[in-house]
């Protein structure tokens, strides 16, 4: 059996493309739940995402200065190493529906397997933020909908900004 470590530290994984309310209920739990908790965004240019890594970070570290006990990195290859790395022992996940069980089950079972000391820990997302999506986020704010209260405030303005620039592109 493994040792319980006497301090535990946490990996809140994902794109972040861009942090809504529903990452930051979760970042908020989850910075109550462990000593320290580390939000790692993925480095994946594939998913073409509408912010970059540097830009999601200051996104990131502008809505999570709040919290002492917080990091916010980056990470390319298996976010298990990343956490090993870290010394971190748990990868923190939400789950919003039943539609993002399987995808996280499988998740979980294939990290559980390449690294048996870390464990899944997930917390079921706060009802009021249930159907908030980055993806759905961005749907929104491209055709002109308001986002008001699904991101935090000055994530909002940064979506609006990019926006009105792509516009200008006539993208
Ligand atoms: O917010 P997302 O896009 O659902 O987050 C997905 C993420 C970053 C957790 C997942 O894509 C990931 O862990 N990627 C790292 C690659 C990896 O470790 N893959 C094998 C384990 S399933």
């Amino acid at each position: 059996m493994l040792p319980k470590p006497s301090s535990v530290i946490a990996i809140y994984p994902g794109s972040f493309d861009p942090i809504t309310n529903g990452h930051l209920d979760l970042i908020e739990r989850g910075s109550r739940m462990f000593d320290k908790l580390i939000v790692s965004i993925l480095r994946n240019d594939s998913k073409q995402p509408l912010f970059s890594v540097e830009e999601r970070t200051e996104m990131l570290l502008e809505v999570v200065k709040v919290y002492p006990n917080l990091e916010v990195d980056s990470f390319n290859g298996l976010l298990v190493d990343h956490a090993a790395a870290h010394g971190a022992t748990v990868l923190l996940r939400g789950i919003r529906a039943i539609s993002d069980y399987e995808y996280e089950l499988q998740m979980a079972l294939m990290n559980r397997r390449l690294r048996p000391g870390i464990e899944t820990v997930f917390m079921m997302a706060n009802e009021a933020y249930s159907f908030i999506s980055s993806r759905l986020v961005k749907e929104v704010a491209r055709l002109g909908g308001n986002v008001t209260g699904l991101v935090p405030p000055t994530v909002e303005e940064r979506l609006q900004r990019r926006m009105r620039e792509s516009k200008c592109k006539g993208a």
